[in-house]
Parts: structure tokens; sequence; C-alpha cells
């Protein structure tokens, strides 16, 4: 048996235990004393009653007629004079009698008194009624009855009490197993769902326990386990687009040291590709710190800061990051915007939003293709298109390619280094910022992506 349910038990065990030999204690004492009582006023009045018959009427007659009437009963009648000469009894004197009888004091009050009730040392109960004839005491009438039968009667009332003691502890102690059980079983069940918990398993099914605080108390683990649930798959989901964050300009530092490592790269290139290196870095450092502000927060997404952005130098400072990424592809960048276009953008969230879809449409094309970056305006909406002639994405697979973690071909996205990120956070960065994104392809044709703002 585990701690509290033993320890509950044995405690409501010992309280009703205590509770329950106090209550008997006085009721078994309050019963015998009634009883007594009862059979002790019964013997005076019966007393009382032979007295006045007496007193009524003092014959031979009338003294024969009561010993008769007593000579049938447990009890026994005795007569005497005053001074104690025995007149007339119903059975044999015994020398008790004799001797309680000795033992009666004067001034005996009209209504009589009792003699003896020592029940459980004597052998007799008795009681003296005085016999009062024209104002002078004339004799007693004495009653006795034997003891024996208070005796078993109390002892059949023992018996009673004690088998009822007993069967009341065996009812309690029932009792207590079941109510202790039913207390601890949702506690233990509780434990062992918060411990499944800390190991990270918050698949937590606890049983309907009502709307007591128990109750309360399981629905408050079972919603514990669900917002520890929902933190962990949000801190998961943040990490991984951390990682993609810093993995896809990590990707260019490289190819761009790379190339300007090269010894036939030409000086103005090289300075170039610095140049670039150099600015990401800058970048990839403003987000490090970032993140660890949002670690410090305990927060699990990138705030977005909207500025009026001036559209045409900000996509071609990224148009011009981008091209030795696709000259390096044998590929041509093509960049049409006109001037003066402005939006409400958070520019180092959008730069994401532009980066993942060039380098989509540079990973997934031919050399020798063309990819545009176009901006322009329709109709009050600020529309940026994306467009390639690469492989395409087969009709089945467009719905899904928003999805994290999910790629058209796995194992040539793979040997691309791709995680299938990128677009879940392309559409995620777009919706923050109030737009949409669209996307349109044939396979062996190309890819449009376009956003609308
Ligand atoms: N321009 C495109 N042309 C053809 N297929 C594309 C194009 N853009 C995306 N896809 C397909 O959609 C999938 C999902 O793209 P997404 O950018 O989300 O992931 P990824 O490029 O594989 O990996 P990551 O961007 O995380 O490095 C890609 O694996 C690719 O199969
Ligand atoms: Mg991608």
């Amino acid at each position: 048996m585990n701690k509290i349910s033993f320890k509950i038990g044995l405690f409501f065990f010992l309280s009703v235990l205590i509770l329950e030999a106090i209550s008997m204690f006085f009721l078994h004492d309050n019963i015998i004393h009634s009883r007594v009582h009862d059979e002790l006023s019964a013997l005076q009045t019966r007393g009382n009653n032979h007295r006045e018959i007496l007193e009524a009427s003092y014959h031979d007659e009338t003294i024969r007629h009561i010993a008769l009437m007593e000579s049938r009963t447990d009890t026994q009648v005795i007569l005497t004079n005053l001074n104690g000469t025995i007149n007339m009894s119903s059975n044999t004197v015994t020398p008790e009698m004799k001797r309680i009888i000795k033992s009666t004091p004067k001034d005996i009050p009209h209504e009589g008194m009792i003699l003896e009730d020592d029940w459980k040392n004597e052998p007799y109960i008795a009681s003296v009624s005085p016999v009062k004839m024209k104002g002078t005491d004339y004799g007693y009438v004495y009653m006795f009855q034997n003891t024996q039968k208070i005796k078993e009667l109390i002892s059949g009332l023992n018996r009673h009490f004690l088998l009822a003691g007993i069967l009341s502890l065996i009812f309690m102690f029932i009792m207590i197993v079941f109510l202790t059980r039913f207390v601890t079983h949702p506690l233990i069940k509780m434990s062992e769902a918060t411990k499944r918990m800390s190991k990270g398993d918050f698949s937590v099914s606890l049983p309907k326990l009502g709307k007591d605080e128990m109750g309360v108390l399981g629905e408050s683990i079972a919603i514990l386990a669900r917002d520890l649930e929902v933190l962990k798959n949000e801190r998961n989901e943040f990490l991984a687009s951390i990682s993609h964050e810093l993995r896809t300009p990590l990707t260019y530092i490289k190819g761009y040291a790379d190339i300007a490592r090269r010894p036939e790269t030409k000086q103005a290139d090289r300075e170039q590709y610095l140049g670039i290196i150099h600015e990401e870095s800058d970048k990839m450092t403003k987000l490090v710190k970032e993140l660890f502000n949002l670690a410090k927060m305990d927060e699990n997404i990138f705030s977005i800061e909207k500025d009026m952005v001036d559209l045409q130098p900000f996509l071609l400072s990224i148009y011009e990051k981008m091209i030795p990424a696709f000259r390096e592809n044998d590929m041509e960048l093509n960049f049409e915007c006109p001037t003066q276009l402005q939006a409400l953008i958070d520019p180092t969230r959008f730069e994401q939003v532009i980066v993942n879809l060039l380098d989509n449409a540079r990973k997934y094309s031919e050399p020798y293709t063309k990819v545009t970056l176009e901006a322009g305006e329709k109709s009050g909406q600020i529309i940026i298109t994306v467009r390639d002639q690469g492989r395409g994405i087969p009709a089945e697979d467009l719905p899904r390619i928003f999805e994290r973690f999910y790629r058209v071909d796995k194992s040539r996205a793979r040997s691309l280094g791709g995680s299938g990120l990128g677009l879940s956070i392309v559409k995620q960065l777009v919706e923050a910022h109030g737009g949409t994104i669209t996307v349109e392809s044939e396979p062996d044709m190309g890819t449009v992506f376009q956003i609308m703002l």
C-alpha cells in the first residue's frame, strides 16, 4: 500500500475508533444505569403497593394473600414488625436477607427507599416500605429481587455491544479501504501523468474526475500538458526557422568566400564579394543579437517592425547581392522595378522573403535560364514577382509546397541542401505583413511566385 492512502486510512480509522469507543461507552453505561434504575423502582413500587393494601386492611387474610401473590414471582416479600421480627415471608429467608433487614435505618420516608442497589456484588437488590397505621409506624414491607437476572440481562447486553462493535469495525475498515482508494487513486494517476510529462510525453489522459477539487486538479494538469506541448512545438518550429535564417545567408557567405579566394577572380569582383560577405556578416550579427533578446524574453517569434521602404533601392540591393550566385550557376538574373514605389514592410524580414524565393529559383533551375525579379503596382496593390524558367512544380505538389518540411523531390532537394522550410517561412512572413502569396507552375517550363501587398 502506498503512503498517502495509508496515512489517510489510519487517520480515519483512529478518529472513528475513538469516536465510536466514547459513544459506545456512554451508551452502554446509560442503558445499564436506566435498566437497573427501572428494576429498582419497579421493586420499590411493588413494595409500596403491598404496603397500601396492608394499610387499607391489616388482616391475616390480606397477609396470606400477599405472600401467595409473591411466591409465584422472581421477587420475594418479607413483612416484619418494628423491631425486625419476621411476620411473613413469601419464600425462604436467606442469611443475606436477614443482614439487609438488620441494616434498615430509622426514619424511612413513607414512599419507602432502596436498601440495597449493589447489583454487581450482592445476591439481592432490596427495597423497604414502612407500614403506618393511624399515624404511627407499624412494621415494614421488604422486597427482594435476585440480582442473577439483572446480571444475565447485562451480560446479554454486553454481548450485543461487543458484536455491534466488531461489526462496525469491520464495516469501517472496508469503508476506509474503499474511501482511500477512491481519494488516492486519482492522485496516483496524476502523479504518474506529471512524471511522464517531465520526461517529455504530453499525451496524458486522466480519467474524468467530476467537478470536485480533484477534478479541477486533473483538468489543470491536462491543460498544463496541452500548453507545454504547444510551447514545445512552438519552440521546435522557432528553432527550425532560426536555423534556416542563419543557414541561407551562411551558404551565400561561404559561396562568395570560395569565389573570392580563387586566383583567377578579378580584383574588382573580389572586392564586391568581400563587400557582400561583410554586409551579410553584419546582418547575421544583428540577427543573433535579436535572437538572444528573444530568448531572454522567452518569446518564440520574431517581431515585425514595419517601415515605409522605397522598393527600388531595397530590391536592387538584394538583386546585387544575389547576382554573383546566379552568375556562378551560369544563370541570368533580371531586375525590373519603377522608382518611387513605396511599401510598408519590415526590411530585414522582407529581405528574407525575396532571398528565399530567389534562392529557390536558382536552385531549381538549369544553367542558361533566366530569373526575373519584378515589382509593380496594380490597382493600389504592390505586386512582387519572382519568375524562373526552371523545372517547375508538378500540379499534385503545388498545394503542399508551403507546408513545413515539404519538398517535391526529396533526394534531389537534399543534395541541394534544402530542408523544405523556405517557402513556409516566406508564407508566414508575407501573411504577417498582411499580404498574400500565390504560385503558378508548369513542369519544365518554369514557376512564378507572386506576392501581393
Ligand atoms: N522555383 C521553384 N522551382 C521548382 N521547384 C520549387 C521552386 N521553389 C520551391 N520548389 C519546390 O518546393 C519545395 C519547397 O521549397 P522550400 O523553399 O520550402 O524548401 P527547400 O528549398 O527544399 O529547402 P530550404 O528552402 O529550406 O533550404 C522545394 O523542395 C522544391 O521542390
Ligand atoms: Mg528554399
